[in-house]
């Protein structure tokens, strides 16, 4: 039976839906309510009251640690699977057969050229730019090489802009990482597994044959796949809203990137190893830092810790912990700044403050770890976090397309000046 909620507003009253979906979520399906009430709007600034869609893709339970893509858990996905298979898995709705991945795999690889003039542009950019930056500019220039929207009504359409971008992104990231560095570019070897030529495209010099490092690569396939997606998140909502006005894929995901950009989203593995140089260089000392952390008068606040939904543990900290641990020692890694890093966990997982607010590691703490582990610069660990969501924001651009969703254009509750006469500039 449906259920109903009902509103009172100044002695009337009016009768919504409440819609279920599949793990039992309710909604209030407000559509109609500026129509019934004549123009009342609701206010929800940061949209936490808010569901912007539904979807078929991603389903988490913040209080109990759960995140599942297309009903798989991401504790077996980051244990069986690798990251092209919940590409199309995230995408396409279905793990593929050996045969569709085949497909998949051969498809992307045929698309993994960018437009030589594509390094002009890049080579524009100063080596100081952010490469996110960079990188969402260079999403952008994609349109002029690959100009339209994609037509939804043809599945083939829709097909080639995702083998397109799937091809072309690591390409764009691996580039905007070398430039940095001054190292030459490199188009990769299509010989290689995707996260491996991802990696070879990254790393290889130009004097020296590429040589895969399995456990590398184990841990960047592990991240990529906890990244992939995680429903309606800033970039991912920014991505179908741009998409919802019919724009592109690319000029959707250059959107993407700018909002994953900020500090309080993807930013924050970045922001988390900027830290630890800082605790480092004041000479290390870990419980100074705790205690700035619980200072209510002090702004500082122990960047990797807490999360906005995951409020018992977040589960893609628990599988990245127990990779940052194998890389480290398979790695022989030995670094000071790591030390501080398992010394602040340590401290904040038993400290009355962190254990009562529930305060625990999240992702971005560890991945940042294995990115500085295997000599990610820095500032490249959004653009690493960029790769790994890619799949989503491709599928949740796909669903919102295919669904028709209308354009999305939220409302407002107007608090400026009320009318007033025009003073001109003499008499003012
Ligand atoms: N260090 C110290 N105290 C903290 C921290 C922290 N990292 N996070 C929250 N608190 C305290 C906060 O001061 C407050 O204390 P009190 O109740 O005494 O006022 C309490 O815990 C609740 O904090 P909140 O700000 O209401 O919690 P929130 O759910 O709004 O914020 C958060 C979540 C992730 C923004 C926050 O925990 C934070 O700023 N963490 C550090 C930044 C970070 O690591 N961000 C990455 C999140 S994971 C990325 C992703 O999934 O996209």
């Amino acid at each position: 039976m449906t259920k109903i909620a009902t509103l009172e507003i100044d002695g009337n009253k009016y009768e919504f839906p409440i819609i279920k979906g599949t793990e039992d979520e309710l909604g209030i399906d407000i559509k109609t309510l500026r129509a019934d009430t004549g123009g009342v709007t609701t206010i929800d600034p940061g949209y936490k009251n808010t569901g912007s869609c539904e979807s078929a893709i991603t389903f988490l339970d913040g209080e109990k640690g759960i995140l599942r893509y297309r009903g798989y858990s991401i504790e077996e996905l980051a244990e069986k699977a690798d990251f092209l298979e919940v590409c199309y898995l995230l995408i396409f709705g279905e793990l593929p057969t050996s045969e569709q991945l085949e497909k998949f795999d051969k498809d992307i690889k045929e698309e993994s050229q960018v437009d030589e003039d594509m390094k002009k542009i890049l080579d524009g950019f100063p080596k100081s730019a952010h490469p996110m930056g960079v990188l969402s500019s260079l999403t952008s220039a994609l349109i002029a090489f690959n100009p339209g929207s994609v037509d939804v009504d043809s599945e083939e359409a829709m097909y080639d802009a995702i083998v397109k971008i799937l091809a072309k992104f690591p390409v764009l990231a691996a580039w905007t990482m070398r430039k940095k560095k001054s190292l030459p570019l490199d188009y990769g070897d299509n010989s290689l597994g995707y996260v491996e030529n991802l990696h070879k495209m990254m790393f290889s010099k130009p004097n020296q044959s590429y040589e895969a490092n399995k456990i590398v690569n184990d841990a960047l396939d592990k991240l990529l796949i906890l990244h992939a997606d995680h429903e309606q998140n800033c970039s991912t909502s920014t991505v179908r809203i741009v998409g919802s006005s019919h724009a592109g894929l690319f000029a959707s995901l250059s959107a993407g990137i700018s909002a994953l950009w900020g500090p309080l989203h993807g930013g924050a593995n970045q922001a988390v190893i900027e830290m630890l140089e800082a605790i480092r260089e004041d000479g290390g000392d870990t419980a100074k830092y705790i205690a700035k952390a619980k200072d209510k008068n002090d702004p500082f606040r122990l960047m990797g810790f807490g999360h906005r939904v995951y409020k018992n543990f977040d589960p893609r900290a628990k599988i990245i912990k127990k990779s940052a641990e194998e890389v480290l020692s398979d790695l022989g890694i030995e670094d000071p700044v790591l030390d501080i890093a398992k010394g602040l966990a340590e401290v904040a997982l038993k400290d009355d403050y962190f254990v009562q607010r529930k305060l625990y590691p999240n992702v971005d703490f560890y991945s940042g770890i294995i990115y500085r582990a295997l000599g990610i610069p820095t500032d490249m660990f959004t653009v690493m976090f960029a790769l790994g969501r890619l799949p989503g924001w491709i599928a949740q651009w796909r669903e919102m397309r295919l669904r028709k969703e209308p354009i999305g254009r939220p409302r407002q509750i107007y608090i400026g000046e009320n009318h007033r006469k025009f003073t001109a500039i003499t008499n003012r």
